[in-house]
């Protein structure tokens, strides 16, 4: 059985990764508009990577033999400037993401739930790897500022992105 306030920030960080699916989605949908197939492609593996982190805490809620409390899920912004304002964004969500699994960790440790405190470590080092991605980007955009053939360089490199499988098995 798990510890039910420690159930609880694990619910509604499923509700938080799926909304991050959405949000990486809606990003996508403005890529493609613009052409940019490249960051289409990024953000839409993203979003698939955020559907399998939701994933694996449902299956270890109910590996832990406890309840899985799934909620409604925000409506995503939709209308962005431009490429930057968009990793912009995805930086600021992945921040927002970061300090909300440092508190699953808090309340896992807190309520000396040592196994969810072990579980969130996998978390914790895909959120550094989620914002440096981020700022990568960012920089690169940076120093381009609107060069339309250094996009263009930088829509074929995110366009290689290939999605990546991940799971948790208890045990
Ligand atoms: Fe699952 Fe981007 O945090």
């Amino acid at each position: 059985m798990i510890n039910e306030k420690v159930q609880d920030v694990l619910n509604s960080q499923i509700n938080k990764e799926f909304y991050s699916a959405y949000l990486y989605l809606a990003m996508s949908a403005y890529f493609d508009k613009l052409g940019l197939y490249g960051f289409s492609n990024w953000t839409k593996i993203q979003a698939r990577e955020e559907v399998e982190h939701g994933m694996i805490l449902f299956d270890y809620i109910v590996d832990r033999d406890g309840t899985v409390n799934l909620t409604q899920i925000d409506v995503p912004e939709k209308d962005f400037k431009n490429p930057k304002q968009v990793f912009e964004k995805i930086l600021e969500h992945e921040k927002f993401v970061t300090e909300s699994i440092n508190c699953v960790a808090e309340m896992s440790e807190g309520e000396c739930d040592i196994a969810t405190r072990q579980f969130i470590d996998w978390y914790i080092s895909e959120q550094v790897e989620e914002e440096a991605n981020a700022r990568s980007v960012i920089k690169k955009l940076n120093m381009f500022g609107d060069e339309k053939a250094a996009l263009y360089h930088l829509d074929k490199e995110l366009g290689e992105r290939e999605y990546k499988h991940h799971t948790y098995e208890a045990g």
